[in-house]
């Protein structure tokens, strides 16, 4: 694996591993709380690079799930009113928490230039990386 055994390197080994093995998955990156802002980072990623590093909690999809704790699955970025683009060519996204001991500390987001092509699997595959990923940073 690339990247070193740095925290960082791992994460951003998983996103390229992701978006490279799953034709839908565009754009993978994690975002984490920033300190004691109430604000998410992003970490790592795989894909096109995004202004949106940092976004403030309740703001877009990523902020929704900031302070819902719950996964969002959007089918059609167009129908939502509170969405951030980070690019014309993303139709859907998917986010799921990350939490350690209890806490949601931060997120996986994926973007997908396909329309719709989240199901319940992406979701339950997604948690089971975020378990693993807590692991790692937790
Ligand atoms: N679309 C996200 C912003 C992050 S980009 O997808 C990388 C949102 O609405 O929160």
């Amino acid at each position: 694996i690339g990247g070193g055994t740095s925290v960082e390197g791992r994460l951003t080994a998983i996103c390229e591993l992701l978006q490279e093995n799953v034709d839908y998955y565009d754009w993978v990156g994690f975002y984490f709380k920033n300190g004691n802002k109430e604000e998410l980072k992003l970490h790592s990623f795989a894909g096109e690079p995004t202004d949106h590093t940092i976004i403030p909690f309740g703001k877009g999809i990523c902020g929704q799930v900031a302070v819902s704790n719950e996964n969002f699955v959007v089918p059609d970025v167009k129908a939502q009113d509170n969405y951030i683009a980070c690019s014309i060519n993303v139709k859907a996204e998917i986010v799921v928490p990350l939490f350690v001991d209890g806490e949601n500390i931060g997120q996986i987001d994926i973007d997908s230039h396909t329309a719709d092509p989240f199901s319940k699997e992406d979701e339950e595959f997604l948690e089971w990386v975020n378990k693993k990923v807590a692991r790692i940073v937790g």
